[in-house]
């Protein structure tokens, strides 16, 4: 009962006519920064988190800490678990779903295919199931990714562009998330918006990203790896800072349309929409490097290799327009002022002592 009362108390919003909206993955990198934007402008907001060990979960759970302060409060426990998903939506009656909980990560899927069926293709179907006898039927927001554009060549990348050569299994899963997403649509009328995020980096950022671990080895004087194409070219990503995103996402779920419900008392087509979610200016990994290099006062130990098949495209770019017409999307953070926010973070987080010019600077007397 204690917990049914945390539950209804967190999913009630503090504004007339605000959202009750559950986020799933609200212990992830996404999900913390967007639960904490939808609560402070007075949104009810529930989580849910099952704090696997893909990163460190130590972060997760600093990240559920931060959320609590703010009275946000995270449910532990699996997509799958149709019996916890069914008796949620019956205690809190959310508008709206923000679904972030997936098996992120395109290298790992090589290592753990069956960990990105699991979450990304069963997981996602059982929280349709749930959200689809449920009445009235909440929207739902959730996380496609820029990796289904796979080894389309078309540059930058449209909603309307082929996707169907993905280069990783994370991606065959995301691709799949969205053809499962039009039949939900097609047959019960759920209101669904894809979002494909773009290299997503900052403060609370994933440790398995290369923008994470390159600080974490060049601070160490490990070596970091750099990958170049088959052709020499540089590998480039649309990276796209947190605080964009999350702008995107609250856009996205205030302008989602109410399902239409099933049972063919539909008064017209419930809303299906999938939108780029990028920063619209590639930046090559080399650069990324010696952005970091620069605020770190560090030279990287760097090896240029050529990119291995592991799943990694050659570049992504992404045309926003769909989106700043329908929700006003503008990034507005580029890579250079996003990582100097994410420095900043990981030195505070890490208790790091950030080294100055003079320390970097070779003084000729190596023994000290
Ligand atoms: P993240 O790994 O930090 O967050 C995902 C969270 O979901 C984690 O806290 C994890 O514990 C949880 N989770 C995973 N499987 C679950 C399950 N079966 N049940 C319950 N919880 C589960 O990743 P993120 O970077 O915050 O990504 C959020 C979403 O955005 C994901 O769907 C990801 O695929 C997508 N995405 C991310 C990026 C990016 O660059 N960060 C880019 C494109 C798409
Ligand atoms: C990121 C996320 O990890 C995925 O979850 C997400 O779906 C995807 O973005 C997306 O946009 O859809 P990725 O772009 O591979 O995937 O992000 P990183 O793992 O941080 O890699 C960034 C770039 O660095 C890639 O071009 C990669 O090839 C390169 N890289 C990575 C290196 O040069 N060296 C490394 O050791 C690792």
């Amino acid at each position: 009962a204690a917990w049914e009362k945390q539950v209804r108390r967190s999913s009630t919003p503090r504004r007339p006519n605000g959202f009750s909206v559950l986020v799933t993955g609200a212990a992830g990198f996404v999900g913390s920064h967007c639960s904490l934007a939808l609560k402070k402008r007075g949104d009810g907001v529930l989580g849910l988190d099952n704090f696997n060990d893909y990163y460190d979960p130590s972060l997760k759970r600093a990240r559920q800490n931060l959320l609590k302060k703010h009275e946000v409060f995270i449910v532990e426990g699996d997509l799958n678990d149709a019996p916890l998903l069914s008796k949620l939506f019956y205690v809190a009656p959310f508008t709206h779903v923000l679904h972030l909980a997936a098996q992120a990560g395109v290298r790992y899927a090589m290592q753990n295919p069956q960990s990105y069926i699991r979450s990304n293709i069963a997981g996602f179907v059982n929280l349709l199931e749930i959200a689809k006898a449920t009445n009235p039927q909440p929207a739902i927001v959730w996380a496609s990714s820029s990796s289904v554009y796979g080894l389309n060549s078309e540059n930058p990348f449209s909603e309307i562009d082929r996707t169907d050569k993905p280069a990783s299994l994370y991606a065959a899963t995301k691709k799949a998330g969205e053809e499962i997403a039009h039949t939900y649509n097609h047959i019960y009328g759920l209101s669904l918006t894809g979002l494909r995020f773009f290299t997503v980096y900052g403060p609370w950022g994933r440790p398995d990203m290369a923008y994470f671990f390159f600080t974490r080895d060049i601070l160490q004087g490990k070596s970091i790896e750099i990958y170049k194409t088959h052709d020499q070219k540089e590998v480039a990503r649309d990276f796209t800072y947190i605080d964009d995103v999350v702008k995107g996402c609250l856009g996205a779920l205030d302008t989602a349309e109410k399902s239409t419900g099933s049972g063919g008392k539909k008064k017209g087509p419930a809303q299906l929409r999938v939108y780029n979610l990028g920063n619209t200016s590639p930046v090559p990994v080399g650069r990324l490097v010696s952005i970091l290099e620069g605020l770190l006062n560090t030279k990287a130990k760097k090896h240029v290799i050529t990119m291995p098949r592991n799943g990694d495209v050659p570049f992504t770019h992404a045309n926003v327009t769909l989106a700043h017409k329908d929700f006003g999307y503008k990034p507005t953070t580029d890579l250079a002022s996003g990582l100097r926010k994410f420095v900043k973070w990981y030195v505070g987080y890490y208790g790091i002592q950030p080294r100055t010019k003079k320390e970097t600077q070779p003084t000729g007397d190596e023994s000290g």
